[in-house]
């Protein structure tokens, strides 16, 4: 499994988010953060959204829900059409469920765990995600800076993954630069979002490609 680069959209503008996504040039997905105001203090986009940037067919979507009661309202994005759904450990009730409710709908599905919480509960359900997301901020708000000490978390859920014979994905989100990438990657990540990086960037297409060139010198994987 290759290196995936899955900008961010969240600190683009969203005024014009078809054409921020025309951007994009080179990327795997794009990353479409959805929040609800509660799950975190922010409040972004929701299912129709998602469902127009499905229908433009530019990049396939990876959905990040950091929402309440994801056992209610993910299966729809997955049956939307989303590349991959994720949905939080901290919310949901029943994520064996929920992740084979995902799945059956035809989409990849992502465990994601904010920088306070383990992977140790989850590892021997690795087998039931196709990827597992690893905060690398407090979800809610991109343009923040990377947590350094997400770095052990990231090399004990590749290594849980890796002693299970397993091929799920580990993904970063939060402060994932040039500065930061290949720390990441050294560490066990094989699919980065960035956001700002990326947007920030006069060329985003050179970004990603540099971002990918990065991830690929310092992945053992
Ligand atoms: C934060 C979001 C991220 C965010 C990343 O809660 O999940 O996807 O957009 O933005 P940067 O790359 O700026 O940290
Ligand atoms: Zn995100």
């Amino acid at each position: 499994m290759g290196i995936q680069i899955a900008p961010s959209v969240l600190n683009s503008d969203l005024a014009n988010l078809a054409g921020e996504i025309e951007r994009l040039k080179g990327a795997d997905l794009v990353h479409l953060d959805v929040m609800d105001g509660h799950f975190v203090p922010n409040l972004t986009l929701g299912l129709p959204v998602v469902e127009a940037v499905i229908r433009r067919g530019i990049l396939p979507v990876d959905a990040h829900l950091m929402i309440e009661n994801p056992d209610r309202w993910a299966p729809a994005y997955a049956e939307a059409g989303c590349a991959s759904v994720t949905f939080h450990a901290e919310a949901a009730m029943a994520p064996v469920v929920l992740a084979r409710e995902i799945r059956t709908q035809g989409a990849r599905a992502c465990l994601a765990l904010r920088p306070a919480t383990d992977i140790a509960a989850y590892e021997d359900l690795l087998g039931e995600f196709d990827q597992i997301l690893i905060m690398t901020v407090e979800p809610g708000f991109g343009g923040q800076s990377f947590i350094e000490s997400m770095l052990p978390k990231i090399e004990r859920t590749r290594a849980a993954i890796a002693r299970r014979g397993l091929q799920v994905r580990v993904q970063v989100d939060g402060g994932i630069s040039q500065a930061t990438i290949e720390r990441a990657a050294a560490a066990g990540a094989d699919v980065f979002v960035a956001g700002s990086a990326v947007f920030r960037a006069d060329d985003a297409a050179a970004e990603i490609a540099r971002l990918r060139e990065l991830a690929q010198g310092a992945c053992r994987h």
